[in-house]
């Protein structure tokens, strides 16, 4: 199975500024398609998302597409949004969060065993180091998984297929190019021929932004940002929303409206953000912590109040 990304070559207008990524075609879990060398390891010379080789990860990765696959239904995922919706569980900053995920381990990824804030730093250096004038775009970097605190006993204690992993759209048919996409039988709405078909509860055109995606970290994290009133940009809060979502670019087109395929094309950004950042940047290069903060604390000061509610 191949999860294609379109070949991605952006300028994206944010707050004045023109931020230029290029990238290639990248196939997931399948052969790169001809013209493109697919690196096998990323610039530290380790391999990602390897979901089909053996490794000790493997079978914790299926059975948790597994718990995945059949419990992601509509009436839960509403059931989420409200819930953590009324953010009424904790004040803190920003950084206290990044401490606070230090013990969480994910289990849908099989390349990834560091501790979540150096996945975090790891994310937000090598962006700081390909683009020194975006701080927004590094400070996207350093805050896209805090939603992962939703495992955390005190946030509910989510278990791991609500909170990690590739997400999808919910409420309409489960798409092929899903990972593991066997394993939806088992989910009820499957068969239920008010969310089983193409478009299920939504309409052509519809909106992206108007379909729910399957509950986890990005969504929570993307509620959290916006309902603090984060100045981070538009495209900073679309790439936390959206940046697990290995999406199937024909069937996105026709879900989005038209402002939101044009404009400032923040969906490419994100999967750029999956692909260069998110996922080559996991490595074992130790990140001196208190050597950087300093500097993350001014971009948390610059975008977000001092407290925030969760
Ligand atoms: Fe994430
Ligand atoms: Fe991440």
């Amino acid at each position: 199975m191949a999860i294609l990304i379109d070949h991605l070559e952006l300028e994206v207008e944010v707050q004045d500024k023109k931020v230029s990524f290029e990238s290639d075609e990248v196939a997931f879990g399948g052969k790169p398609n001809a013209g493109f060398a697919m690196p096998e390891n990323n610039s530290f010379g380790h391999s990602f998302r390897d979901y089909g080789t053996e490794s000790e990860r493997k079978k914790t990765v299926e059975e948790f597409y597994r718990l995945s696959h059949i419990n992601q239904t509509y009436d839960f995922v509403k059931r989420m949004m409200e819930e953590y919706g009324k953010l009424n569980r904790v004040e803190m900053s920003i950084w206290e969060c990044c401490e606070l995920l230090n013990d969480v381990v994910d289990d849908s990824d099989p390349d990834l065993d560091e501790p979540q804030i150096e996945h975090l730093l790891q994310t937000a250096e090598a962006i700081r180091k390909d683009y020194p004038d975006e701080d927004w775009l590094h400070l996207t970097g350093l805050i896209h998984d805090l939603g992962k605190v939703l495992l955390l006993p005190s946030f509910g204690g989510l278990p791991q297929w609500a909170v990690v992993g590739d997400t999808f759209p919910i409420g309409c048919a489960f798409d092929d190019s899903i990972v593991h996409h066997k394993y939806f039988a088992d989910n009820p709405d499957y068969n239920n021929p008010a969310y089983n078909t193409k478009y299920g509860v939504y309409s052509e055109g519809c909106g992206l932004e108007n379909v729910m995606m399957s509950w986890g970290h990005d969504d929570y994290m993307y509620l959290v940002a916006k309902e603090n009133k984060t100045t981070l940009p538009s495209a900073a809060v679309f790439i936390i929303r959206y940046h697990s979502f290995y999406r199937n670019i024909a069937y996105v087109r026709s879900i989005q409206t038209p402002d939101e395929r044009g404009g400032c094309r923040e969906s490419e950004m994100a999967s750029h953000f999956q692909v260069k950042y998110d996922l080559y940047s996991k490595s074992k290069v130790r990140i001196d912590v208190e050597k950087v903060k300093p500097y993350y604390l001014s971009l948390i000061e610059k975008y977000f109040p001092f407290k925030l509610r969760w």
